[in-house]
């Protein structure tokens, strides 16, 4: 499963990035806000960081202005990082006009707020490259979320559907490893919980007692 940290924020980015375990990145516009610093500034930074699919959303609400703010949104990006931005798009019948549009052009969309097996279906008939189901905020509100990524491996899988799929709106570790199990392409995981699962409390302790004992050996 493909690893994407979920945050505008640059210095994570570049922390997470030389671990070497990150693929791309995901922001949204609350993203954006929290991380304090201009939107021109971010997308500035982040395609040197990070050689993978970059998602920026856009705000328009109709499909024509939603098209004319992607296509902005490229022409901002040098050249040799243009294959990498995905357009997030959110799950709309206007975004889908949208995202049929920009499929045709060979832009990349990720539809974004995406809450059931049926929106994803419809992204993926528009042309979507990535669908981005939101399992935290499901799981919010007394529905579990990780059902519907179920229901979307299965169709995407009846269908040889191309699409990929962004298991988005990450709470905590296990649902990391529920994606994973489902055999989700992409995990998108904000940094606070790529830090927890990096952790392991016999980890630490194995290496103090190692260390410990190595202080102790005749060199
Ligand atoms: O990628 C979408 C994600 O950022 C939404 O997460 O925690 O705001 O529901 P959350």
């Amino acid at each position: 499963m493909k690893i994407f940290v979920d945050t505008a924020d640059l210095d994570e980015i570049r922390e997470l990035a030389s671990w070497g375990i990150i693929d791309g990145v995901t922001t949204n516009p609350t993203l954006v806000k929290r991380s304090g610093r201009s939107f021109n500034e971010i997308i500035e930074e982040i395609f040197k960081i990070v050689d993978g699919p970059i998602s920026l959303e856009v705000v328009s609400e109709k499909a024509d202005d939603m098209v004319k703010e992607a296509k902005q949104l490229v022409s901002k990006i040098p050249q040799k990082y243009r294959k990498n931005i995905a357009i997030k798009i959110p799950m709309t019948s206007e975004g889908l006009k949208a995202v049929k549009k920009l499929s045709k052009e060979k832009i990349q969309t990720n539809v974004t707020l995406v809450f059931s097996s049926n929106q994803a279906l419809l992204a993926a008939k528009a042309g979507a490259t990535f669908v981005s189901p939101f399992i935290g905020r499901l799981d919010d509100i007394g529905q579990e979320g990780m059902e519907i990524v179920e229901e979307i491996m299965e169709i995407y899988t009846n269908y040889d559907i191309e699409t990929e799929v962004i298991v988005a709106s990450i709470r905590h570790p296990i649902h990391v490893i529920e994606a994973a199990r489902l055999g989700a392409d992409i995990a998108t995981v904000p940094p606070g919980i790529i830090r927890k699962m990096v952790k392991h409390s016999l980890t630490d302790k194995g290496i103090k007692s190692f260390l410990d004992d190595w202080k102790k050996v005749k060199k």
